[in-house]
């Protein structure tokens, strides 16, 4: 070809999602599928968000307000942050490529776990970033070792937490004591997309952070507990500075009419948020004692998902449960050959897919 395509392309791979359940259906001829493979929320979404959905169709022919004010304001006032802090895209993953975009010039090293959402190596590639992956502690992030990584060509330390596709946190003392060795030259990003979900004491909530540290941001999303995920809109809160160069990168009107309104009711409703959290809990207990019961080993989840040691080929156990029309995140996109990442799902689909399991295996 003729065309120049830039090398940080050429080496990038395309993201492997989770299968869509239509697919399924159709590619195995099956009526009765569920997904436990993308931790979306099986409890759907908040009754508010849906009803002003339904009343704004009429307004689709206008490009909604590019400043997002209803959503932002809401989410400042939520989260008892100023509405300038707040910055909002098409889904976090959209935030990770702005943070990148921002930061990262060819040969600028980024640190990350080993085994952690892919997106940030991705989005650092594209940019011409090096990763500096660290291996994992327990299932955990090595958040010690990840600081001990920091050289002066660090741009960006990544904390997922909880981690993505582990579930593990780690804890306010683990962090108190690696913080004040991280340099401000570096951005600290704390992606806390499962942060509703924390039923483990101790979490460090960034949010207690931010202002002490202005190099550092957080990631949130409305596609997990809110159940927005097809809306596509994340948020982040950092220092009015950075919000100011990040939106310099955000398209003006990247987060749209449908998601703003849902969103900015979304984050109201604390009734919803908390029935979510209450389902969660029951359903990740429910999976823990299977597991138990079947001797499987599983990391401590924090998430709306467990990962679980199956000890066999995760390649074949994920078409086995296709075939039985249950969806899964398979090891050997995470990383780990014989672990799986199962969301909880409904107590219902739980079951199905602790039947359908201990069937196979
Ligand atoms: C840790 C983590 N961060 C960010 C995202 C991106 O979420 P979204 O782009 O839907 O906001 C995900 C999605 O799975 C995630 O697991």
């Amino acid at each position: 070809m003729a065309l120049k395509i830039r090398k940080e392309i050429l080496n990038l791979g395309v993201y492997k999602a989770g299968k869509p359940i239509s697919e399924v259906k159709r590619e195995l001829g099956l009526d009765d599928v569920i997904k436990l493979a993308s931790n979306e929320n099986p409890f759907g979404c908040s009754q508010k968000a849906k009803d002003a959905l339904r009343g704004i169709v009429d307004e689709s022919y206008m490009y909604p307000d590019a400043g997002n004010f209803q959503l932002k304001s809401n989410i400042a006032e939520e989260l008892n942050v100023r509405h300038e802090q707040v910055f909002c895209s098409t889904g976090s993953d959209a935030l990770i490529k702005v943070i990148c975009n921002t930061f990262i010039e060819e040969g600028d090293e980024s640190i990350m776990a080993e085994i952690t959402f892919p997106r940030y190596e991705a989005s650092v590639k594209l940019m011409g970033g090096k990763c500096i992956k660290v291996p994992m502690k327990n299932n955990g992030l090595d958040i010690e070792e990840m600081v001990n990584c920091i050289n002066e060509k660090t741009k960006i330390i990544w904390f997922c937490n909880p981690n993505n596709p582990t579930g593990t946190t780690f804890n306010k003392s683990e962090f108190n004591k690696v913080l004040s060795k991280i340099p401000d030259h570096v951005l600290i990003v704390m992606d806390e997309a499962y942060i509703e979900y924390v039923t483990s004491e101790n979490f460090p909530d960034s949010l207690d952070y931010i202002s002490d540290y202005p190099n550092m941001i957080t990631l949130r999303t409305f596609s997990k507990a809110y159940g927005l995920a097809s809306l596509r809109v994340g948020y982040g809160i950092a220092s009015e500075e950075l919000v100011g160069y990040f939106n310099r990168v955000i398209g003006p009107f990247d987060v749209n009419l449908y998601a703003q309104t849902a969103a900015a009711l979304a984050i109201k409703d604390n009734e919803f948020l908390q029935m979510v959290y209450d389902k969660n809990k029951e359903g990740k207990e429910y999976l823990y004692n299977e597991f138990d019961s079947m001797g499987l080993e599983y990391a401590v989840s924090d998430a709306n998902f467990v990962f679980v040691n199956v000890e066999t080929d995760t390649v074949q156990l994920f078409d086995n449960l296709l075939k039985r029309g249950v969806i899964i995140r398979p090891g050997h996109l995470l990383g780990t050959p014989e672990w799986i990442r199962v969301s909880i799902g409904t107590m219902e689909q739980n079951k199905r897919f602790i039947k359908e399991l201990k069937d196979i295996l």
